[in-house]
């Protein structure tokens, strides 16, 4: 079934990452005109948005731990679109550190993790409400967030204690603010198992054959994957809000 979000303004921060990227081409495929919020990435954002299907999007700075700057994002799209629709808070960082080395999470580490996984989602949000509030064009009538957490929310298993726990309260806000912003505004998550990105195809190909292997469908993720979720979470789930939607290939069954 093809989705379409023809006429739809979307917003995605983080959308030149391995999954962002994949996010923002399958919401531009479905007719969507896309934001493509960066941090650092300026010149892969131009680069992206000049080869997505269709027209006018948007490349945009929009470093999720300065609320200033997204105040002047959420005035940018305002100015180029009149208004946005969708949100996906896609933006998000880790750093490998064993759960059980506890003096190698350092206060700098846990703090940053934290700053752009939950309170960036925060002040996203918070930036972006207005004109979500006043969108006349979501599907099923409501504007939509989808929030991009991780199977670690509900396994406690990752890259470190503090960014499961950070994908956690990314899960529970979701809950939250898929209350506080009814009716006029769907929150969901979307909970992406081990995806098979630039960087986990760097990591040993035995390692990835034993991820797959303890994954009931048999094969790691592709960003794709994620991309059809969200797209399905903008677009076809018109009477969800406050549901995570695991895309994990039935990995925590395993
Ligand atoms: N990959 C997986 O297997 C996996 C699994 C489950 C969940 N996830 C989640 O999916 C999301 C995307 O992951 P990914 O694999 O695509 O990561 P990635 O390739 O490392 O990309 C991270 C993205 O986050 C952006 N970012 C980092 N700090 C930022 C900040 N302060 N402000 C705004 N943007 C910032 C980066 O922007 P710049 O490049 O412009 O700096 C980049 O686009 C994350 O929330 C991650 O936790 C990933």
């Amino acid at each position: 079934m093809k989705i379409d979000l023809t006429g739809k303004r979307a917003f995605v921060t983080g959308a030149t990452g391995g999954l962002g990227r994949a996010i923002t081409i399958g919401l531009a495929a479905s007719g969507a005109r896309v934001a493509l919020g960066y941090n650092s990435a300026a010149a892969g954002a131009e680069a992206l948005a000049a080869l997505m299907p269709g027209e006018g999007h948007l490349p945009l700075r929009a470093p999720v731990t300065d609320s200033a700057a997204l105040a002047e994002a959420a005035a940018e799209i305002r100015a180029a679109f009149g208004g946005l629709d969708i949100l996906v808070n896609c933006a998000g960082i880790t750093r490998f550190v064993p759960h059980d080395d506890l003096d190698a999470l350092e206060d700098q580490i846990i703090d940053d993790i934290l700053a752009v996984n939950v309170r960036g989602v925060v002040a996203t949000t918070r930036a972006m409400r207005p004109m979500l509030d006043a969108s006349d064009r979501g599907a099923g009538g409501k504007a939509v967030i989808v929030n991009i957490s991780s199977i670690a929310a509900r396994t406690g298993m990752g890259s470190n204690i503090v960014y499961c726990a950070s994908k956690a309260a990314v899960d529970n806000m979701t809950l939250s603010l898929a209350r506080a912003l009814s009716p006029k505004i769907r929150v969901l998550s979307v909970a992406p198992g081990l995806v098979d990105t630039d960087f986990v195809k760097s990591l040993s190909q035995d390692w990835r054959d034993e991820q797959a292997a303890r994954t009931p469908l048999g094969a790691l993720a592709q960003p794709e994957h994620i991309a059809d979720a969200v797209v399905a979470a903008a677009g076809l789930l018109t009477y969800s809000t406050g549901a995570v939607i695991a895309v994990d290939g039935g990995r925590p069954l395993g």
